[in-house]
């Protein structure tokens, strides 16, 4: 079994029964997209960036009852699959700081393999993968699809975001449409454009079918 297949296995085995958007398939997604970074980022270092990716989700807190105890999982898990304490350093740091929450908590410094990964952990959000997504998201939680009235319309503050009163559609005023523009890295920067350019297509085409104009 490769390294990667290692990680994959013990990423499975933490996320195999998600039905929150970080199934395994969501990971498997986020390692192929952060290879393809990769191809045009030479600079970067892909043992890092692939575990980093395989990892992202196996120690966070809406997944896991006790983040410490999975962290240290997932450590053991690194050093069983044969990665060194200075891999292992530059993986936890990655996903330490990566995730949405802590980059509105503050500009953290990510290095350059962290980068990738949280382009590729974004570009999972959008483009025709995060339409399907959304609506797989707002169905488990019960959300209306769409309310003219509340759309386009932000809200102010983090800690609103899980509002029960939005709606899918208003998820993608919320969030998903800012996240092209906060792409890191150039070649995550053009898959964005694409991605997000067949989003506003579909928000077009779903309103003016909403209102039965076409
Ligand atoms: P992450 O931890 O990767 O930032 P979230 O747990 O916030 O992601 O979201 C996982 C997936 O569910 C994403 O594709 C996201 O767009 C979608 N999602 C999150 N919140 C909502 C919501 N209120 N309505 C629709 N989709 C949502
Ligand atoms: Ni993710």
């Amino acid at each position: 079994m490769t390294q990667e297949e290692q990680l994959l296995n013990y990423a499975a085995g933490v996320l195999g029964h998600d039905a929150s958007g970080h199934s395994l398939d969501h990971i498997r997604r986020v390692v192929a997209t952060t290879k393809t970074l990769l191809a045009q980022t030479p600079a970067a270092d892909p043992i890092v960036a692939v575990a980093a990716a395989a990892l992202h989700d196996t120690y966070d807190d809406k997944l896991v009852p006790d983040v410490a105890a999975a962290k240290a999982r997932t450590v053991a898990a690194m050093t069983a699959a044969g990665l060194t304490a200075r891999q292992r350093q530059a993986i936890l740091a990655i996903i330490d700081h990566m995730s949405f929450k802590a980059s509105l908590a503050g500009k953290q410094a990510l290095s350059l393999e962290g980068q990738l990964v949280q382009d590729a952990d974004r570009l999972d959000a959008i483009g025709a993968i995060g339409i399907a997504r959304a609506m797989m998201y707002g169905g488990a939680h019960g959300s209306k699809l769409y309310d003219p009235a509340l759309t386009p319309r932000e809200h102010l503050d983090a800690a609103a975001y899980r509002g029960a009163d939005s709606t899918i559609i208003n998820h993608f005023h919320e969030k998903l449409l800012k996240l092209a523009a906060q792409m890191n890295t150039p070649a995550a920067k053009r898959m964005a454009t694409n991605r997000h350019q067949v989003m506003t297509d579909y928000l077009a085409e779903f309103a003016a079918e909403w209102r039965g104009e076409k």
